[in-house]
């Protein structure tokens, strides 16, 4: 896979691309990143890449030519290598963008490769949206100083799912099965006094199994219940979310002296340890 990045600051990358999975990754082959500094595209003696918003307004715009220029460049370069008939996405990164998620890390695992636009300043203009970009996406509904720390959440996300990059360790990620994964416990098996659960313990590969799918529900019913909706879930497990939220619900009612829904979201604050239980 070759994945291009067209950025103000290709710096920005130089550690994260050279430590550990990514840096095995890029060494085995797998993946190649292509850095292209948007400065260089930039207009007249000062490579100028932006300018002031038409209709006024804080901030700078970065300006179409010098991205349209840099991403042509790229384009070319990378069906050079990849293959005239490859289709290229063109990627901008932007809070406004689409959610990106684990299925979207996979349909871009499944390319020959893709170029990422990181915007700055107050945007870009929106000719770069309407006439190069084929696609837009947003790490969160909060706004970075630029689109550098979201191409590196992407490219990460992507490049551990290519074969052999963590090898099977992918395959029981959080959202693989549309669910949160289980506790992870290693040795020794009693810290301060806090033990390692039983189960994982009993050496019965079938115990340990159904310990984990249970424990896997059980934190996303309580941290992200909007996943359940979409998950495949046997009609027992249904059964059992349902049990849970009747209990939950008796628990709510006042005089139980319950606290109501253990979710996640949004009532931990941070800094609090969570409530295991
Ligand atoms: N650029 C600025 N904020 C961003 C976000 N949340 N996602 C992607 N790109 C961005």
């Amino acid at each position: 896979m070759r994945i291009d990045i067209i950025t103000l600051f290709p710096g920005m990358f130089a550690g994260v691309f050279r430590e550990s999975i990514l840096a095995r990754a890029v060494a085995q082959g797998q993946v190649k990143i292509v850095l292209h500094n948007l400065r260089e595209h930039g207009l007249g003696r000062h490579r100028m890449v932006d300018d002031y918003p038409y209709g006024g307004g804080p901030g700078m715009v970065l300006k179409p030519e010098p991205l349209f220029s840099a991403a042509e460049a790229a384009l070319k370069e990378m069906s050079e290598e990849l293959g005239a008939e490859a289709r290229i996405p063109v990627i901008l990164l932007t809070p406004q963008g689409r959610p990106f998620s684990h299925r979207v890390a996979q349909e871009l695992s499944h390319l020959p490769g893709f170029l990422l636009l990181c915007g700055h300043y107050e945007g870009v203009d929106e000719r770069v949206r309407q006439h190069l970009a084929t696609d837009e996406l947003s790490i969160g509904d909060y706004v970075l100083t630029g689109g550098e720390p979201a191409a590196m959440v992407v490219v990460d996300a992507v490049v551990r799912l290519l074969p052999e990059v963590v090898g099977a360790a992918a395959g029981e990620d959080s959202f693989v099965a549309g669910i949160l994964e289980h506790p992870q416990y290693t040795r020794p098996t009693i810290f301060q006094g806090w033990e390692v659960p039983s189960e994982l313990l009993s050496g019965n590969h079938e115990e340990v199994a159904k310990w984990r799918r249970l424990q896997s529900l059980r934190r996303t019913w309580e941290r992200r219940p909007d996943l359940l909706s979409l998950a495949q879930l046997t009609s027992n497990e249904r059964r059992l979310i349902e049990r849970w939220q009747a209990e939950a619900k008796r628990a709510r009612q006042p005089g139980t002296g319950g606290s109501g829904s253990p979710q996640f979201p949004p009532g931990q604050e941070l800094g609090q340890p969570s409530q295991e239980q």
